[in-house]
Formats: structure tokens, C-alpha cells, sequence
């Protein structure tokens, strides 16, 4: 493949896009732009033959990116959203260029990848003994829960677990991330209890308690316990505390689930709701959602050394590693691994601790404020108190029978998403449609949060 005509240019031309992107981002846009004609002709076109004019193509990309939803803008507060900051996306450039494989000894970057577990940990207060970066939550959930069954079925990984009956302990709202890696560990769908929550969304220790117990009264081994911190429909944090006693009793590995929530341990005003968390055996925490680094870019932290390499330590013939050379896939479950790291490790020297903190502190303010906006106006309902900077909520106007919110807050989410000033995506809770806003995007500002109800009132009385 012959290189560029015109590096330079390329990249200055590239450059200036993401230039033009980031300032797209700086405000909310106030429509959906949607794809022109000659984009759409591009994107049904069959397989070119030979190579087209690099500025060009990279123009029509850029489009393309400007009609997709994108979590970076300011009023995205659909889903668990990111903020893709400048100095994330720029080390997710740089460390594509070098294409550093970090399945093998990668020298001076695993030292960064060492270091940015660390800083991490330090972060939101979790001593671990070992960790790595991941693709996601999913497979951060997974490799612990694999470190999880082999300590309590040694020798599962090679045996299988066939005839071992297992159990995996979690609230009926932990992230269905779980239940799959149950699944992919072969413990099997009924493996995973599900527990029951409190008042405030959160797992009941007692029931986890009394499940422990008669699953061993029964014969079934406790693999692991998985605590959420934030969960993803409404951000309620588990009891951690009251979970590890339990765990604690009956010797049992806790898992603390926190891809969304655990960056809000680093907030001061949020950071007893972790009381417990250094107990935890494992944590996993998505530097993609709350931290705001492009995707994708988790971490799975462990506090016993050997546990992941217990779970997936092996030997290739073609990677020879050794006391002075390890390879990182030796304690991972995935191979070939980009330098991940390189990106939460620029923003957290860029942008430092501090600012970390007072950004997780707006957000949650953010959540405040339209807690307060809801409940100012009749013509909305709010259906959680926040523990953590989600609020689910739905319009409810006047004149509407109740047996028609569901529907109109469904129709209203869709049109929200169509208009574009707010992207946000409906929820169920208790079986009740509604809007769900989370916020974890650092450029959402203050003033604008008043936007999303407003949005919501004008299409809602077209709805
Ligand atoms: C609590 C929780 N766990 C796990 C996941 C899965 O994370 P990912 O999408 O990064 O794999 C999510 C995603 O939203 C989540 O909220």
C-alpha cells in the first residue's frame, strides 16, 4: 500500500474537522441535521475498485459523523452518555497510530497502563493488587466474574463447571452485563439470583443474606456477589457496606459494578454512598461513561494478586514470557488490546484530579436541578429520587387520562430524539413509561438543563 501523496496536508485537513466538531460541541444544535442526498448515493454504493481523493473521503466521513448521535454533545442525556473529551480523543489518536498491542510486553506503555489502574484506584478510593483496561463494563463484569469462579471452583476453567451447581448474587436491577457473563462463565441463566430492592432501588441485604444461605444449605456454591454502584436505570447505589458484611460471613467474592457509577466515589458529596467499597474483591468502572474518555476504555480492578492470572494464565508457544517478560494476556481475556489507557492517562495529567472531582460535582448538580425543575411544575411527575445524576421523570399535562401517559411519554421521547435540541431516550420504571436523563457529560452547562423540560413541554403538548 503506498503511503499518503500528502501527509501533512491529510492531517492538517483532519484536524481542522475535529476543530470544527469540537466547536460544534461547545453549544446545543438546534436540529437534527440529517444525511444530504450525496451521502445517502455514497452510502449505498457497491465496493470502490480504486481509491478515491483522501480529503474528500475524509469530508464525507465527517458528515456522516455530524448526522450520527453523538453522546459528546451537550444536552445528550440519553443512555449513560460521554463526553469524549479533547484530550481523550487525541491520545485515542495517537495511540492509533502507534498501534501499540498491549496482548504482548509493550514496554513504556504497560508501565502507563500500570499507572493509569493506579491513578484510577486512587481516584475513588479502591487499593487493588492488579487490573487491566478492557473493551467495556461486559468484559470488565466478565473477567472478574471468571477470577470469581475460579476461586470458588478451582479448576473450573479447565474441568467446566458440568454437575457443580453455582450462584451469582445480584439486585433485579443489576446491568444485564451480568446475567451475560454468567452465561459466557457456563454457570448457566438460573446461576444468577435475583434479588430483591429496597424503596430506594437498592439490593436488600437481608434477602442476599437468606439467599446465601440456603443456596448452601442446598449445595449450590456461592460464586460471587455483584453489588451495583449506579445502577443504569435510575443510579442507585447498593448498600456496599451491608453487602460485604454479608459476603464477609459467608466467604464470598464481592463484585462491585460501577461502569457508571463509581467515578462519583472521587465527589465529595456523593462519596459515603461507597462506604465499603476497599472490601470489595473486584470493581469495574467504564473511564468511558463518567470520565469521560472516548470510547472505549474500562477498567477491571482486582485486589488479590494472581486472581486473573489464575482465570486466564497460559503459555503460547509464540509469545514466550518468563519472570523478566510478562505478557499482558496472561492475565486478560481478551488478545490483541489497543493502548486504552494512553487516553484516560492523558486527561487525568491534562486535567488532574481536582477537575475531575468538580466535574462529577456539576453533573450531579445538574441532576439536582431538574429534580427541582420537575417538581416545581404540575405538568410533571418525577419517579426517582437521584442517589447519582440520573432522573426519570415523564410529562403528565393536564386533561391527559392516566391510561395515556405511557404511550404519549413514549411518542414524546421519539419526537425529542427527531427534534435534536435533546437527545434523550425513554425508560421503564415500575412498569411506567417515562423520559430518563443521565448526566455525564462535562459540557453540559448549568444554564441548559432548563432546555430539556422546556423541549419536553413544547413537543409535548403537539404529542
Ligand atoms: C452498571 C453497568 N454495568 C455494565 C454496563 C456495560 O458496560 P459497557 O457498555 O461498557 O460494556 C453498563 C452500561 O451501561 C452499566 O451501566
Amino acid at each position: 500500500m503506498s503511503p499518503l501523496p500528502d501527509r501533512r496536508a491529510v492531517l492538517a485537513a483532519t484536524a481542522r474537522l475535529i476543530a470544527e466538531a469540537w466547536e460544534s460541541f461547545d453549544r446545543p444544535r438546534p436540529v437534527e441535521p440529517g444525511l444530504d442526498a450525496a451521502l445517502l448515493e455514497h452510502l449505498a454504493a457497491p465496493l470502490p475498485e480504486t481509491g478515491e481523493e483522501v480529503e474528500e473521503v475524509l469530508r464525507d466521513a465527517a458528515g456522516i459523523l455530524d448526522g450520527s448521535v453523538s453522546p459528546a454533545r451537550p444536552l445528550y442525556v440519553a443512555y449513560v452518555g460521554s463526553t469524549a473529551t479533547s484530550v481523550g480523543a487525541m491520545g485515542a489518536a495517537l495511540a492509533a497510530t502507534y498501534d501499540v498491542n498491549l496482548a504482548t510486553h509493550a514496554a513504556a506503555a504497560d508501565l502507563v497502563e500500570r499507572q493509569a489502574l493506579g491513578w484510577t484506584g486512587e481516584l475513588i478510593g479502591y487499593r487493588h493488587a492488579e487490573g487491566a483496561f478492557t473493551s467495556g463494563g461486559m468484559v470488565s463484569n466478565l473477567s472478574a466474574l471468571l477470577a470469581a469462579r475460579e476461586r470458588a471452583l478451582p479448576g473450573s476453567r479447565r474441568e467446566g463447571v458440568a454437575g457443580r451447581a453455582a450462584g451469582v448474587y445480584a439486585s433485579a436491577e443489576g446491568h444485564h452485563s451480568v446475567l451475560r457473563a454468567v452465561e459466557v462463565a457456563g454457570l448457566g441463566t438460573a446461576a444468577l439470583r435475583v434479588l430483591p430492592i429496597d424503596d430506594d432501588r437498592r439490593l436488600v441485604p437481608d434477602a442476599l443474606e437468606e439467599a446465601l444461605e440456603r443456596d448452601r444449605a442446598a449445595g449450590v456454591v456461592p460464586v460471587a456477589v455483584v453489588a451495583t454502584a449506579g445502577t443504569t436505570l435510575t443510579g442507585a447505589v447498593d448498600p456496599i457496606a451491608a453487602v460485604a458484611d454479608v459476603c464477609a460471613r459467608h466467604g464470598t467474592w464481592l463484585h462491585v459494578d460501577g461502569a457508571y457509577g463509581l467515578p462519583a466515589a472521587a465527589a465529595p458529596s456523593a462519596a459515603r454512598l461507597f462506604d465499603g467499597l476497599a472490601r470489595a474483591d473486584s470493581v469495574t468502572l467504564d473511564a468511558h461513561k463518567w470520565l469521560g474518555v472516548p470510547k472505549s476504555c474500562s477498567v477491571v480492578l482486582v485486589r488479590h494478586a494472581g486472581a486473573l492470572g489464575a482465570a486466564f494464565g497460559h503459555r503460547e508457544t509464540y509469545m514466550l514470557g518468563g519472570e523478566d517478560r510478562t505478557h499482558a494476556v496472561e492475565t486478560t481475556l481478551e488478545y490483541s488490546r489497543p493502548f486504552r489507557s494512553l487516553k484516560l492517562w492523558l486527561a487525568l495529567r491534562a486535567l488532574g484530579a481536582a477537575e475531575y472531582r468538580s466535574g462529577i460535582e456539576r453533573t450531579l448538580g445538574h441532576a439536582r436541578a431538574l429534580v427541582a425543575l420537575v417538581e416545581a411544575d404540575p405538568a410533571f411527575e418525577l419517579l426517582n429520587r437521584p442517589q447519582l445524576s440520573t432522573v426519570c421523570f415523564r410529562h403528565r399535562p393536564a386533561g391527559k387520562p392516566a391510561a395515556d401517559l405511557d404511550a404519549h411519554n413514549l411518542l414524546l421521547a421519539r419526537a425529542m430524539q427527531e427534534d435534536g435540541r435533546v437527545y434523550l431516550a425513554p425508560a421503564l420504571v415500575d412498569g411506567r413509561t417515562c423520559l430518563r436523563a443521565c448526566f455525564v457529560n462535562f459540557r453540559t452547562k448549568a444554564e441548559q438543563v432548563a432546555v430539556i423540560l422546556d423541549v419536553a413541554r413544547e413537543l409535548g403538548a403537539r404529542a
